[in-house]
């Protein structure tokens, strides 16, 4: 079992074992192992409420805010266990970064959005240096050509797709080594979505990628692996090409083909 839902693709840059997730009493993971490797887009797929935000929040501990919450099982990032009491979660989050379904620009510049991380974990000093990591970062992302000349404007000035942007950039400027993305389109026009995924897969040569998405074209077009996941369980784990085309689980192939979900 464990075998076909682990890849032998190179040292894992994640790798999490029989991973549980409680709320309270309600188990919402169960027993979950994984690997997620570099230079890979990965991708989660199953129904409404099986798990795959729960189990995308343990890879970098964004679970701790939830009071009810409660992991165990082991989730190693490079060979360290994130969950080791010696861990520290704000650079934990930062080598393992996120983000969201809604764009969340903090309430302040684009240039500010940016340059926050930077400055906080010490990554740039001095103007000179913010510069750079801010224009650095916001080319990655393809946005740096829309907001140079308006840096100064506040980030949720700008439209949705151009926000989100603005939020991977945000992740990238601190040098992330994984990059998670809960839905990241799902708000977006097609457009906007398009540019999304021409990101993701300009970005899989730099970090491992982690998404979660609803739209299995979305997961054929940008990942090339998949895990799905059903009732907290993950189900099937593979190359996107054989989860898609060739999948071995009967619930996988009800769930690909449209009879459920
Ligand atoms: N903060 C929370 N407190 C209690 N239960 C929660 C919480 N978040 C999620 N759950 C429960 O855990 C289960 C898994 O939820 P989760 O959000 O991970 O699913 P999902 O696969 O991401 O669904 P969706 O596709 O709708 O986003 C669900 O039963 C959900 O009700
Ligand atoms: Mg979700």
């Amino acid at each position: 079992m464990t075998e076909n839902h682990t890849q032998n693709t190179g040292i894992p840059k994640m790798r999490a074992r029989n991973v549980d997730v409680y709320y309270g009493t309600k188990q919402a993971i169960d027993d979950v192992s994984i690997d997620v490797h570099e230079e890979h887009v990965t991708a989660f797929i199953g129904p409404s409420g099986c798990g795959k935000s729960t189990f995308l929040r343990a890879l970098n501990r964004m679970n701790d805010t939830i009071p009810s919450a409660k992991v165990s099982g082991t989730i190693e990032l490079e060979g360290e266990d994130i969950y080791a009491s010696g861990m520290d979660v704000v650079q934990l989050r930062a080598r393992v970064g996120m983000v969201f379904q809604k764009p969340n620009p903090f309430p302040k510049s684009i240039y500010e959005n940016i340059a926050y991380g930077p400055k906080i974990h010490g990554l740039a000093e001095g103007k000179g240096a913010l510069d750079e990591v801010v224009e650095r970062s916001l080319r990655r992302a393809g946005l740096w050509e829309e907001v140079k000349d308006r840096l100064e404007d506040s980030g949720t000035a700008l439209s949705g797709g151009q926000q989100q942007r603005l939020c991977i950039a945000r992740a990238i400027a601190v040098d992330p080594e994984v990059i998670l993305m809960d839905e990241p389109c799902s708000a977006l026009d097609p457009i906007a979505t398009a540019k999304i995924e021409e990101l993701i897969a300009e970005l899989r040569g730099r970090y491992a990628i982690v998404i979660v998405t609803h739209s299995m074209q979305q997961a054929a077009r940008v990942s090339q692996r998949t895990a799905f996941f059903h009732l907290g369980k993950m189900v099937e784990y593979g190359k996107t090409s054989d989860i898609f085309t060739n999948p071995r689980e009967t619930r996988t192939k009800d769930y690909i083909t449209g009879r459920y979900g």
